[in-house]
């Protein structure tokens, strides 16, 4: 855990990497993230298009190595076309000065890019039908650390997790969801503080933990001593070449101080749906 002798959170892991990509490469970034928001926003993939205002395609920094995955639009996102700008974001934005990171130094999206009607829960073939921009926008910014907010978000990247269970912990991302090397960090969603002052506590406490964890995260990828695997293998594609999946021990564990996740890691047992050429789902 990131806290110092004193209680505050240790914010030494700055959320952009000082030496992480070139200029000219933050500007290529910059440009495919463009291309995708330009296609979220005509997009018609799913039902969703036809009760949105505005289609939200997610905003933020395009060399950061943290990116913050919601569940979908709100009203307020609906009409200004932008990622968490509800009391909620008001209180997600609030969570992350708490380590002292602005918001404009993260990436911040959804599982859904359109406002489900009345915010009911997004159905599963809207994720699924959505899945894609999600995977790409994480191809390109290629994170370290994914920070699921809420239950659809945690299910896209760690399967079968319960948040009760798993808040406040790490564990390695499925390179199927297009963030190669990544570890997830479960939180519960900012609205649910609404609901539970409990629980506003608890996002506040595991907010603090978001540093250590992006710590834990790089040096993962740092003791990664092979290329990458392709981002989208062949359907059956041998996951042992993928070493943070399958090593339970590594020199530097990229979760020391969390065992019980390493195990629920190397437990896990990835499916192995099939996925047509315009249907890639996160779900594999
Ligand atoms: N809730 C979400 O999950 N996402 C938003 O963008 C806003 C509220
Ligand atoms: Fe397209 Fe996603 Fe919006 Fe559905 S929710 S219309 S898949 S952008």
């Amino acid at each position: 855990m990131a806290i110092e002798q004193s209680g505050e959170p240790d914010t030494s892991a700055a959320p952009v990497a000082p030496d992480a990509m070139t200029p000219m490469a933050v500007e290529e970034r910059r440009a495919a993230l463009d291309t995708i928001a330009a296609e979220v926003r005509v997009c018609t993939r799913c039902r969703l298009w036809q009760t949105r205002t505005n289609a939200v395609p997610g905003e933020g920094h395009p060399d950061t190595e943290v990116i913050f995955v919601g569940e979908g639009p709100g009203q307020h996102e609906d009409i200004q076309g932008r990622p968490f700008v509800g009391a909620a974001g008001s209180f997600l934005t609030e969570l992350i000065r708490s380590i002292a990171w602005q918001r404009e130094e993260v990436f911040i999206t959804n599982v859904v890019k359109c406002r489900p009607p009345g915010n009911r829960d997004p159905e599963a073939d809207e994720i699924v039908a959505c899945a894609p921009y999600l995977q790409r926008q994480l191809a390109v910014l290629d994170p370290a650390l994914v920070v699921t907010l809420g239950r659809h978000s945690l299910q896209t990247f760690m399967p079968g997790a319960r948040i009760g269970a798993v808040h406040g912990t790490a564990r390695p991302v499925d390179p199927g969801t297009g963030a190669v090397q990544a570890n997830a960090y479960a939180m519960y969603h900012p609205a649910a503080a609404f609901r539970q002052q409990a629980l506003r506590e608890t996002l506040q406490l595991d907010m603090t933990g978001i540093p250590a964890a992006l710590e834990s995260a790089r040096s993962g990828r740092l003791s990664q001593p092979e290329p990458l695997e392709p981002l989208f293998p062949e359907p059956g594609a041998a996951r042992a070449s993928v070493p943070h999946l399958v090593d339970p021990e590594p020199a530097e564990s990229p979760v020391p101080d969390l065992p019980r996740e390493r195990e629920l890691a190397l437990a896990r047992v990835p499916a192995t749906t099939e996925l047509s050429d315009d249907q890639m789902s996160l779900f594999r």
